[in-house]
């Protein structure tokens, strides 16, 4: 019996050898609509390490926001003959010829973060989509406000018994920042409070730009009048604060204080929950969205089969790859610190 084991063990110990020594010889070429984007980095870095346990071969190249550049780069990892593409394209509504590119060739494309209309996701068989559900993390960032506002009745700082908050847009056209938009303001309505919109504008996921846009509504309608301050990004999120901080708010004075929301998890968001600057975010998570991606790309590039077995998580429709989001408050914020 014993000596069963021992057999036995080894077995499945040679096995492991050989899958670890399976490694795949791949050429994976990836594009990224920016390098300078604080999510997007933590994406790429994940896809980085995951190749590094696949053993295959990553090129990463900066679409430095601009959409013509990144189908020339395309272009030029077919020429060069990679196995499969990684694309976060730089405009959504573009992915249709980036798709036609690797069709013709059989070449498989994950795209990632921005998600490709459904006639294009179905007009090819080796086209799959990571990425998460807008919907979720516009849901639970409004409902963190509406709890905040539960437990701290003096948050409605006019006592009128409705939330007077401003809204931070990502880029117009992102799925992402219409659906966080529109979830965000739902989740507060479902949560029994009424809301009145003091201000509404896009920052483009950025932390200047949020700032410039903060100032502006905090002198269109004076510091006393916001009560809350949603972001469809943390980026965006800290960028209020900076704002904020320049009146003196959020800065430990509890009669100065403005619950502020975001959206990531970033690594600087996180911080400033530590500090006290921000109330909330939503776990984007960037790790998992960059190793799926990279599992789907390597196993169809080697022509293998990509099922929930073989890349560990679950498909949908057999082409959409969704990460879970989840809420993150100062119960649960310090699990996240690297
Ligand atoms: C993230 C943003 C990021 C954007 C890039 C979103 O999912 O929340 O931080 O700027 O993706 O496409
Ligand atoms: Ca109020």
């Amino acid at each position: 019996m014993k000596k069963f084991a021992v057999v036995f063990t080894a077995a499945v110990l040679a096995v492991s050898v050989v899958a670890a020594f399976a490694a795949t010889d791949a050429l994976v070429g990836a594009c990224i609509y920016k390098f300078d984007d604080t999510f997007m980095t933590g994406v790429r870095n994940a896809m980085r390490a995951e190749m590094d346990k696949q053993g295959g071969e990553l090129e990463i190249v900066d679409s430095q926001n601009r959409q013509p550049m990144q189908n020339d780069q395309v272009d030029a990892y077919i020429s060069k003959g990679a196995n499969a593409l990684i694309v976060n394209p730089v405009d959504r509504t573009a992915a249709e010829p980036l798709m036609n590119k690797a069709k013709v060739e059989g070449l498989p494309i994950v795209f990632v973060n921005r998600e490709p209309y459904a006639e294009v996701m179905n007009a090819y068989d080796k086209i799959w989509y990571v990425g998460a559900k807008a919907e979720e993390s516009g849901t639970q960032s409004g409902q963190i406000i509406a709890d905040y506002f539960k437990a701290n009745p003096k948050a409605d700082r006019n006592g009128d018994g409705k939330i007077q908050y401003i809204m931070i847009r990502g880029e117009q056209g992102h799925q992402d920042a219409t659906l966080r938009t529109e979830f965000s303001t739902k989740a507060m309505k479902d949560a029994g409070f009424e809301i009145v919109e003091l201000g509404n504008d896009t920052a483009n996921w950025d932390k200047v730009q949020a700032t410039d846009k903060m100032k502006g509504f905090i002198s269109a309608v004076g510091i006393d009048a916001i009560e809350a301050v949603l972001a469809n990004n943390d980026d965006m999120a800290l960028g209020a604060i900076e704002a904020l901080k320049a009146e003196g708010y959020n800065m430990g004075d509890p009669a100065k204080y403005i619950p502020v929301v975001g959206v990531d998890a970033t690594a600087p968001a996180l911080e400033a929950m530590k500090d006290g600057s921000m109330l909330g975010t939503v776990l984007n998570d960037a790790d998992n969205q960059g190793y799926a991606a990279v599992r789907v790309a390597v196993l169809a590039a080697d022509g293998k089969p990509v099922t929930e077995e073989s890349i560990g998580y679950k498909i949908t429709d057999g082409k959409y790859i969704w990460i879970p989001y989840r809420p993150v408050t100062v119960d649960n914020y310090q699990e996240l610190m690297k």
